[in-house]
């Protein structure tokens, strides 16, 4: 399946962008490896995750509202954030994937959803942080935490997102937000775990 999506996104994606996607694969099936998750369908969700980039705004917003998908305030007026979810219906019906963590993990890549997966946690992490987006100071050590627990990577991943959005003054879905208070409330329900039964530090 993997050089049948390639051939579909080098006609359907410029190649920076293909870059970027193979960046993500890559990254998601590190990190998969590391947090002992499926590595199989990290690279897939991380390969399809951005299927859908390019579509324009009246084709994301006629397909979201075709597939039943809510098509909120921030959405309709920012379309383009339509295109996770609309990347995982093209990976279903384009593609046959089937398996609903793969199709979550690609509609999650760009808002994240409190209680999420951790295999969607791994794409989303990945979108942000692959190889491609640079190597300032922040990114590096962005990329350094994401081997030091999933939760806290969300949680700082969405804050170096949203200080993008505040600079570049665009609007910012609630989700987001939703998506990084979750992120840092189990990152410290998990500390404190550590710190009440020390034991389990050793076994984690
Ligand atoms: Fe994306
Ligand atoms: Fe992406």
């Amino acid at each position: 399946m993997r050089d049948q999506v390639l051939t579909w996104l080098a006609d359907n994606v410029p190649a920076s962008r293909l870059q970027h996607i193979l960046g993500v694969e890559q990254m998601s099936i590190e990190l998969a490896g590391h947090y002992h998750l499926n590595v199989e369908k990290a690279a897939q969700a991380g390969l399809m995750h951005d299927l859908a980039k390019y579509f324009s705004k009246s084709v994301l917003l006629e397909m979201a509202r075709n597939n039943c998908l809510e098509v909120d305030p921030v959405c309709e007026a920012t379309p383009h954030l339509l295109h996770a979810d609309v990347s995982a219906i093209v990976a279903k019906d384009r593609f046959g994937v089937q398996d609903e963590e793969v199709l979550q993990a690609i509609a999650l890549h760009t808002l994240g959803c409190p209680g999420m997966s951790d295999l969607s946690c791994v794409v989303f992490i990945a979108d942000t942080l692959e190889l491609g987006r640079g190597n300032t100071p922040e990114l590096e050590e962005l990329r350094r935490i994401s081997r030091q627990g999933l939760y806290k990577s969300v949680w700082l991943t969405c804050d170096y997102s949203l200080k993008f959005l505040l600079n570049s003054r665009c609007l910012i879905h609630p989700r987001t937000i939703l998506t990084r208070n979750w992120a840092l409330a189990m990152s410290s329900s998990q500390k404190t775990q550590s710190k009440d039964h020390p034991a389990d530090t050793v076994t984690a």
